[in-house]
């Protein structure tokens, strides 16, 4: 949450700070602001709103500065305004300090700065770093910014600059990502490598306690005690187009019609002489035969992926699957031992919740295996092994090319499970995967004719509140057709499973209540159709998401949305693409903005 941007060098600063928090604008966009080193002072400018107001606003400001750095925010302490964007500077202006992450202690170090005549003028936990390096400062921007650190509890990427260094920042993090990178123009610092990609694909991230100073010509890193480091370069290979729409309308659109590429990407070099193979996840079969128990721990979208899975693990490889939010598992003693392997999932590899849970599962002795997108994310670096989701930069806020891309390594992972538990054979490992590969074509069919899903949004776009049901698998795709269209059209949406309707939910239904039912072939077919003649005798407005062929469907459904036949293993990776598909369009009906959906940002760092 909130996206930090810095740059040093021989080109203007401005326009690079306002392209690089556009592109970071998925991480938070309530308010923005920079600040340019003009001469010997620093020029800051804030706005309330997204980057493109802010924009707009340096437009009449001539910057000539080439040193300067830039904020966007998602509001943790203190209400989205002009006074509580960053960048916060010090009681005599000439510290700027840019923040992403949430200082629990700001109160006590707020109080205490205060008594010492500090005056100041947001709301807030960031302003005390400002205040903390500028009691510090002594000359030396990076160690009065390592003294201000050491007294921050919390969680901090941060960017600082001062007005009596020309030409320098100094960066720290801790618990919130730092992306440097150098090119023959300058050096970049960004909370995400998107801000920096066309000009250097060669990065550093900075691990906790690191420092760095840039300077235009150099960049030098410490440690947390001042001693200088050899950084690890690490080389993004995915392509600028990711920051780009492609000429498509919106990010969330281009990035579901990705998924057929996410899908075979992710399956590459997966099956070697008949066999699987995760190389990443750093245990031998023989460690992997002793597993007796899986945690799969995640939060939203990825959350529902780990439902997927747990469905796999079980039913495959015959091993105790529990899926929960890291939210949950981090505060409760889970059951735990040497041979408890613990799955994190998580599309930006950076969700607090998430990282406390496998640090917790960690100490307590088990094996974490991550599954994220992003490459040297904390998830990544404090997992056991990894395995990448392929599924390059996802901008969108909602989750979709992602959740496929896990969604497929998550059934990788069972089926290797199932493999060295000598509970499939390998003719059957070849046989799924083949079909597993061949999802892909059938997305790409699902994408290439998508006027039900249109007619079904239409159907739906004036309602107050949509179910969402299904029974096995089609239970937890229906969890995430449900957050789609909450998250992107505001229209509340709930998901039940199909045979607890008569519990209780069937009291929401009256006429034209819309109902979107998973019914896709699976052993409990019939038992969903017979839920959906229940919502329908109550006069339910029902979609359904078949297999195509099924004609007895149109007798209980309004709408009809056809997928291709697959087995019930695959079906989330079909039958998800048009619930997202159909959240999207009542959003743009709504006339929501899909990208960018109010409240939300696209990386949770905080509680
Ligand atoms: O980066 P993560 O996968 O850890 O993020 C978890 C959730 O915040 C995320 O899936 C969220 O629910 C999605 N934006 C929903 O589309």
């Amino acid at each position: 949450m909130c996206g930090i941007v810095g740059y040093t060098g021989s080109a203007p600063v401005a326009p690079l700070l306002i392209e690089g928090l556009k592109r970071l604008e998925y991480r938070g966009y309530d308010s923005a602001g920079i600040a340019v080193q003009e001469g010997d002072q620093l020029q800051v400018v804030h706005r309330k709103g997204k980057v493109a107001t802010l924009a707009h606003t340096v437009d009449h400001f001539d910057f000539k500065g080439t040193c300067g750095i830039g904020h966007t925010r998602w509001a943790t302490h203190g209400k989205p305004s002009e006074a509580n964007a960053h960048p916060h500077t010090s009681c005599d202006g000439r510290i700027a300090v840019v923040h992403n992450g949430i200082i629990e202690n700001f109160a006590d170090l707020r109080e205490e700065l205060q008594s010492e005549g500090h005056t100041f003028s947001s709301e807030t936990d960031t302003e005390v770093v400002a205040h903390l390096v500028e009691r510090a400062y002594n000359g030396n921007l990076v160690e009065a910014l390592r003294e201000a650190a050491a007294q921050l509890v919390g969680a901090y990427g941060l960017a600082v600059t001062c007005a009596n260094e020309p030409g320098v920042i100094a960066v720290t993090r801790k618990d919130s990502p730092i992306i440097v990178g150098k090119s023959e123009n300058g050096a970049y610092v960004a909370s995400d490598v998107i801000a920096m990609i066309d000009a250097t694909r060669d990065v550093v991230v900075l691990g906790d306690g690191e420092m760095a100073k840039l300077t235009a010509d150099a960049v030098e890193y410490f440690d947390a005690e001042g001693n200088p480091l050899s950084p690890k370069i690490t080389h993004i290979d995915w392509d600028l187009d990711a920051a780009e729409k492609g000429g498509y309308s919106d990010f969330m659109m281009k990035e579901i019609h990705e998924q057929p590429r996410v899908i075979r990407d992710t399956l590459a070099g997966r099956l070697v002489d008949g066999a699987l193979k995760i190389d990443e996840l750093d245990m031998s079969a023989e460690e992997l035969n002793l597993v007796d128990r899986v945690y799969v721990i995640a939060c939203g979208t990825s959350y529902h992926a780990g439902l997927i899975a747990k469905n796999l693990i079980e039913g495959w490889a015959r091993i105790p699957c529990e899926v929960e939010t890291a939210s949950e598992f981090r505060y409760r003693n889970p059951i735990i031992t040497p041979t408890t392997l613990c799955v994190a999932v998580s599309q930006s590899g950076e969700t607090a919740d998430t990282l406390a849970a496998i640090r917790d599962a960690k100490v307590k002795g088990a094996q974490v295996f991550g599954i994220t997108n992003v490459v040297g994310s904390p998830v990544a670096r404090e997992s056991d092994g990894v395995i990448y989701t392929k599924a390059n930069k996802e901008i969108a806020v909602a989750s979709t090319k992602s959740f496929l891309g896990q969604v497929v390594s998550l059934t990788l992972l069972a089926m290797l499970l199932a493999q060295v538990k000598g509970r499939m054979r390998m003719n059957q490992i070849r046989m799924l995967f083949r079909e597993l590969a061949d999802t892909a074509g059938q997305v790409e069919a699902i994408l290439a004719d998508t006027y039900s899903v249109d007619k079904a949004a239409e159907a739906c776009v004036n309602a107050h509140s949509a179910l969402f049901i299904g029974r096995g698998m089609g239970s937890a795709i229906s969890k995430e057709g449900a957050l789609k269209l909450k998250e992107i059209s505001y229209l509340h949406a709930e998901s039940y499973p199909a045979g607890e309707m008569k519990h209780g939910p069937i009291a929401l239904l009256d006429e034209g209540f819309p109902v979107i039912a998973i019914a896709t072939q699976s052993p409990i077919y019939d038992k969903v159709v017979s839920n959906l003649q229940e919502a329908r005798a109550r006069g339910a407005l029902i979609v359904a998401v078949a297999t195509e062929g099924d004609e007895e469907i149109q007798q209980h459904a309004d709408h009809v949305i056809y997928i291709p036949k697959v087995r019930d293993a695959f079906s989330p990776i079909t039958a998800t693409v048009p619930l997202q598909l159909l959240a999207r369009r009542i959003a743009i009906l709504r006339g929501c903005d899909v990208d960018q959906p109010r409240n939300l940002a696209k990386s949770v760092t905080v509680e």
